[in-house]
């Protein structure tokens, strides 16, 4: 019997050049008094600038709080949350990465004052009320814009995941004139980082339902075949919308159908080598995928049809020529290929390997178990 929830985003507008309509949007939904949130890298690319002035012309107030850093840690929402309460924002908008919107996210849970960030961690605890919120993502990577997540670093070693459909957003704004100056080392990570997101949902133990499946695919076509494109010519407006386009479709796969090992085993090597999200993921992706080999490989092969069409042997053969590409997509990026290129050594590996442990909400959506001795053979693997 089939039983399974779908939980999405209830407004997805794509419209090129739409940020500057952001103002207008707002105003049509009743906000008075709007906080941006965003990080330093966003607003020096002049990305905000179009969207400002919409709301200068509306006269609706505006303040922006530009201080997020990559992979955000509580004191970065600590104080994005004072922003909103002192400013009386009614509207928050994320405006950037997936650093920039979940820590929106957690502002407009936050702000309302009736939980605390230390209470809400896991899965359904955080209950809400939220301010009304729009989230505008400016790489093509996370998904936060579709998803019900927000990470948050806690400590040097671990990040934790807030999780309640009260982070979704009431609008994803998809405008890909935004991500056209994102820097090709950026576009070639969190692009792989989208595709992770659409492997994983596919491949998930828990939850994998036809929709998330029907999203996991239409993802990886789009993302497959236009990720080499944006990062050799960033300027190529189709590759880039294609790309937004698959990053949201595989957002809201895996909110539904959860990620697993790979995300498990990549976020240790964010927190405590500030490796970004999207190349930690791409470093372990290859060991993870031949470690599942023999649970999933089915599944692998009919992913590996779509993103290098023209396999040919056995599902495990053509799974197993997927997940070398996969492996070895970061190189051919540009991007560095293994974890000592990142300076990651063998002394680091019974660290993160413990580390990766604490991510049961992670490790539990495997489709092949994974125990401590396995997680430090994979990052053995990925050396
Ligand atoms: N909520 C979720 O569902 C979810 C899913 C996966 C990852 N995450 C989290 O998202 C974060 C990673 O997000 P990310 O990979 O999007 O990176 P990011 O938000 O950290 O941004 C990376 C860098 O790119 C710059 N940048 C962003 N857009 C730009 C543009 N258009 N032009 C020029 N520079 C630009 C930023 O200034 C920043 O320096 C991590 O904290 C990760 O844990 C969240
Ligand atoms: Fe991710």
């Amino acid at each position: 019997m089939m039983q399974f929830d779908f939980h999405s985003t209830r407004s997805i507008l794509v419209e090129r050049g739409g940020a500057a309509n952001l103002a207008k949007i707002i105003q049509a939904r009743g906000g008075k008094s709007v906080l941006i949130v965003t990080d330093p890298g966003v607003l020096s690319a002049g990305l905000l600038s179009q969207s400002q002035q919409g709301f200068k012309d509306l006269g609706i107030a505006l303040d922006v709080f530009s201080q997020v850093q990559a992979d955000p840690p509580i004191s970065v929402i600590e104080n994005a949350v004072n922003a909103a309460q002192q400013c009386r924002a009614d509207y928050i908008v994320g405006f950037g990465g997936g650093s920039s919107m979940d820590v929106a996210k957690l502002v407009a849970l936050l702000a309302t004052g009736k939980e605390k960030l230390s209470e809400v961690y896991g899965v359904g605890v955080a209950k809400g009320p939220r301010l009304p919120l729009i989230l505008v993502p400016t790489t093509a990577g996370t998904g936060s814009e579709v998803t019900t997540i927000s990470i948050v670093t806690v400590s040097d070693s671990e990040k934790k995941g807030v999780v309640s459909p009260q982070l979704l957003p009431d609008l994803a704004l998809l405008d890909a004139q935004l991500t056209l100056g994102l820097p090709s080392h950026v576009t070639a990570a969190t692009g792989i980082d989208a595709m992770v997101h659409a492997i994983e949902a596919f491949t998930t133990k828990r939850l994998k339902n036809p929709i998330s499946d029907c999203l996991a695919k239409e993802a990886l076509r789009l993302l497959a075949s236009n990720l080499h494109r944006a990062v050799r010519s960033g300027n190529d407006i189709e590759a880039r919308e294609n790309m937004l386009l698959g990053a949201c479709l595989a957002g809201m796969a895996f909110t539904n159908a959860p990620v697993a090992g790979v995300h498990a085993l990549a976020y240790p090597i964010g927190a405590r080598f500030h490796v970004p999200h999207g190349l930690s993921n791409a470093l372990m992706l290859g060991p993870v995928m031949r470690f599942n080999l023999e649970q999933v490989h089915f599944m692998y092969a009919e992913l590996g049809q779509i993103i290098q069409p023209g396999l040919l042997g056995s599902t495990l053969d053509q799974a197993t020529q997927l997940a070398d590409y996969l492996g070895s997509l970061a190189t051919e990026l540009g991007l560095p290929g293994r974890l000592t290129d990142v300076g990651i050594t063998e002394n680091d590996i019974n660290q993160l390997a413990a580390d990766a442990m604490l991510q049961t909400r992670l490790l539990m959506n495997s489709p092949r178990e994974i125990t401590l001795q396995d997680a430090a053979a994979l990052y053995a693997e990925a050396l």
